[in-house]
């Protein structure tokens, strides 16, 4: 049990982590007036001035490098909520922070498939090369390093990424290499993906802010080239097949439905309501609608006929 960022120590605590809490850092860049002013236009993109939370804490991040006790107090304050909902928040999901985070964040997968080719041993180089462990920053601010769930990259295993940025099939040595880089103040391409930035940069951009200069540069980014291979094998087999996916159904009455039970949503939501229950998705199956052993790709390996139902109870 730790207490919460921005609570005083020991007053409100949370058991969703147990490492100690970082006392307010020093020399922080001040939350500015102009960082309330982006806090405001981030309120004014939702319906539910509540809403605004996620990307308010990555704004706090983009300014602090972290959560601090400050930006706890900023966001509650704005949002009319309670320093102990915004640290529910900040301490569930692992892209906020509770400690100054360095120029970089480095994270590395360990997750099974990442695991079994090599995450393991590339998170054991670094730690031993930086002299740091998961969650924890260098002495010259230079590089956080974390091991990370699944990266949702699988095809590119194993993955590291560079706040946020995907550097892909990596091992031992390019690892290395790539934190070596970033210490010396380079910022290698990512493997696919924007040019990187830094820890900061990217937060800003989570808030829903540019990080870029001007609108070319922004542009320049998103239409960066990148190795997609991996990910493509199977687009390029199926059009080697000329298999495709059925049809997506989609009826105009179920989505205006859908449209309908959202704006009462949010109607309630704004009284302080419960949400309605029972929106139409307009689907009531399960799955695809593809019968079994017919599946695009499948070449006639599935089940002839869909599997038998379960025996009625007592007729096992
Ligand atoms: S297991 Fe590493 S990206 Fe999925």
């Amino acid at each position: 049990m730790s207490a919460l960022p921005g609570s005083a120590e020991g007053t409100a605590v949370t058991g969703l982590d147990s490492s100690p809490v970082e006392p307010a850092a020093l020399d922080l860049p001040p939350l500015t007036e102009q960082t309330r002013l982006e806090a405001r236009e981030i309120i004014a993109r939702y319906p539910v001035a509540r809403s605004a939370l996620l990307p308010m804490l990555h704004l706090v991040q983009s300014v602090q490098g972290y959560v601090s006790p400050e930006g706890v107090t900023f966001c509650a304050e704005e949002l009319g909520l309670t320093k102990a909902e915004v640290g529910a928040v900040a301490t569930f999901y692992t892209m906020y922070k509770r400690r100054p985070t360095g120029r970089h964040l480095v994270s590395v997968c360990t997750n099974t498939l990442c695991s079994v080719l090599g995450g393991q041993r590339i998170m054991d180089a670094l730690s031993d090369d930086l002299g740091v462990h998961h969650d924890e920053t260098t002495a010259d601010g230079s590089i956080t390093l974390e091991h990370a769930e699944c990266l949702a990259a699988c095809d590119y295993a194993p993955v590291v990424t560079v706040d946020y940025e995907f550097y892909d099939q990596q091992d031992v040595e390019s690892a290395r290499e790539l934190v070596a880089a970033l210490r010396r103040g380079e910022k290698p391409l990512p493997t696919r993906g924007a040019p990187l930035t830094d820890f900061k940069g990217i937060s800003r951009q989570l808030a829903g802010f540019s990080q870029h200069p001007d609108a070319g540069a922004a542009r320049a980014a998103v239409d960066h080239p990148g190795e997609y291979g991996p990910t493509l094998v199977g687009l390029r087999l199926a059009e080697e097949r000329g298999e495709s996916a059925p049809a997506m159904p989609r009826s105009a009455s179920s989505s205006s439905s859908a449209r309908a039970a959202e704006a009462a949503g949010v109607e309630s939501a704004k009284r302080g309501e419960p949400e309605p229950s029972g929106r139409d998705t307009g689907r009531r199956g399960t799955g695809t609608d593809t019968p079994a052993g017919q599946e695009p790709g499948t070449g006639g390996q599935g089940p002839a006929t869909p599997p038998p139902s379960a025996p009625a109870p007592g007729k096992a």
